[in-house]
């Protein structure tokens, strides 16, 4: 096949390649030909800066060299074989820095290509749990997720998610799910004030100093107030349901797919306490914000909470192979063991990728990045990003500016995110923007100049918008 030209390509985009989320009839091909740091180049060799770490999941950027040649390496091997009754050495040693990592005695790794299928096998597992564990539940099928909920786009992460644009159409399919309102964030204090758990946010670095002490102040009562309000609309639930409820399953800290919705301090581990309380099991899905993005290596680090099961992807493995574990416990995994030989019980799941060892390398050298510094360096940067979120918050057509480790979003008075998004597009940087949305989320390890330029740009399409009088 001779190389097409770059007019063939785009025809032949539009023509056969049917992309996720997107709109077909107004597609306009954009087409990537290669990538570095933090930088997209088109075919037509226009830069990019990547704002949404490609859907959240480059977490070292592009292009990596320590991870490129871990999985240059790792093909040199053995490019895969299966984990049905054997697995990759590689994957075996990531199982095992994943159950040293994780919070607790989170011992037991099942992995699977993508964050939906890790909610899948959560999901799937807890169900089976409750059906041959010392005490059987069968009654228990249902699960307690939250409104505006994103878990992916499986038939049971569909059955969990809450944006009714993405997942009623689905509705006939998909199994029973009560629905509980989360924290309303609008309702939280503004970034850089009290009311964030004290070193939590890591926007209250920069902030000026409470006017009172922190226990005392408004945005403590706020948040407290949103949070004990939401873990009571939970607790009606449990204390009427939880008979039939397998599980709740919550995205720790950030509802990302919401429009970077943020709960306060204290509703993790009110949940959790809330489980214990009903004997219902905890998913924490935390595929969108694992892995250093909310400035710990897991969200669940925050409030030093063990989930039961604990949901990855994205950036396991930097955005550089797709893959996805699902975590739990001793407790849980012991109820998927024969206890005599007439049992014939294992977990009835698997996928033909599950435990690839190029992405079992991936992962290794991402996690070997991690622990090289990145880490170490996230709060300079989470410090950077919160200082120029906070310069825009001023900006009147910003609202309800907030930041959680690397997320920074703000909602719009006037509905100009699309305009806004172009604009970037148009000066070299690729940003997520609804009608009333915009946030940045860029790489960890994002140059200081290159997350500047990225706000410069927000500003200057915030100018632009008035400018047109859209302001
Ligand atoms: C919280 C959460 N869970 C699950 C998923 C699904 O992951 P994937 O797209 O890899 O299937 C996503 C994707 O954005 C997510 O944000």
């Amino acid at each position: 096949m001779t190389t097409p030209t770059n007019d063939q390509l785009c025809e032949w985009d539009r023509a056969h390649y049917w992309h996720s989320f997107t709109p077909m009839a107004d597609y306009e091909p954009w087409v990537i030909a290669r990538a570095e740091g933090s930088t997209l180049y088109d075919i037509e060799g226009k830069a990019y800066l990547d704002a949404a770490s490609s859907m959240w999941c480059a977490a070292l950027g592009h292009n990596h060299p320590r991870v490129s040649a871990a999985v240059v390496e790792q093909l040199g091997r053995m490019a895969h074989c299966t984990s049905l009754g054997m697995g990759a050495d590689v994957a075996v040693r990531l199982a095992k820095r994943l159950a040293d990592l994780a919070p607790g005695d989170l011992q037991h790794v099942f992995f699977s290509s993508d964050g939906s299928s890790a909610v899948e096998v959560a999901m799937k597992q807890a169900l089976q749990y409750w059906r041959q564990c010392e005490r059987p539940q069968p009654a228990k099928t249902k699960y307690l997720a939250f409104g505006e909920a994103y878990h992916g786009d499986t038939i049971g992460a569909t059955a969990v998610g809450g944006i009714g644009r993405y997942h009623d159409v689905f509705g006939p399919i998909l199994c029973e799910v009560i629905r509980v309102d989360p924290p309303d964030s609008r309702k939280l204090p503004p970034p850089g004030g009290e009311g964030w758990g004290g070193g939590m946010n890591p926007a209250t670095r920069f902030a000026p100093p409470p006017r009172t002490p922190p226990h005392q102040g408004e945005g403590n009562r706020m948040a407290e107030g949103e949070c004990a309000a939401a873990l009571a609309r939970v607790e009606a639930v449990l204390a009427e349901q939880a008979d039939t409820i397998a599980a709740v399953i919550v995205e720790p800290l950030v509802q990302c797919a919401a429009g970077m919705l943020m709960h306060p301090p204290g509703f993790l581990s009110g949940l959790r306490q809330l489980c214990d309380k009903h004997d219902v099991l905890l998913i924490a899905d935390e595929v969108a914000v694992g892995f250093g993005r909310t400035g710990k290596l897991f969200a669940c680090n925050h409030e030093e909470v063990v989930p039961d099961f604990l949901c990855l992807g994205k950036h396991l493995t930097a955005g550089y192979v797709p893959m996805a574990a699902t975590l739990t416990t001793p407790r849980l995994y012991e109820a998927f063991l024969n206890r005599n030989a007439t049992e014939d019980r294992t977990f009835w799941h698997g996928h033909t990728y599950s435990g690839n060892a190029l992405a079992a390398a991936a992962a290794m050298a991402t996690l070997d990045e991690f622990e090289s510094g990145l880490l170490d360096g996230l709060p300079a940067r989470i410090a950077h990003l919160g200082e120029r979120l906070c310069h825009l918050a001023a900006d009147p057509l910003v609202e309800h500016a907030r930041q959680r480790g690397m997320i920074a979003a703000f909602n719009l008075t006037e509905p100009i995110g699309r305009q806004i998004g172009r604009y970037a597009m148009d000066h070299g940087v690729w940003l997520r923007a609804k009608d009333d949305l915009v946030y940045v989320m860029p790489p960890l390890n994002i140059e200081a100049g290159d997350l500047d330029r990225i706000f410069d740009v927000i500003s200057e399409g915030l100018e632009s918008g008035t400018a047109d009088g859209r302001g």
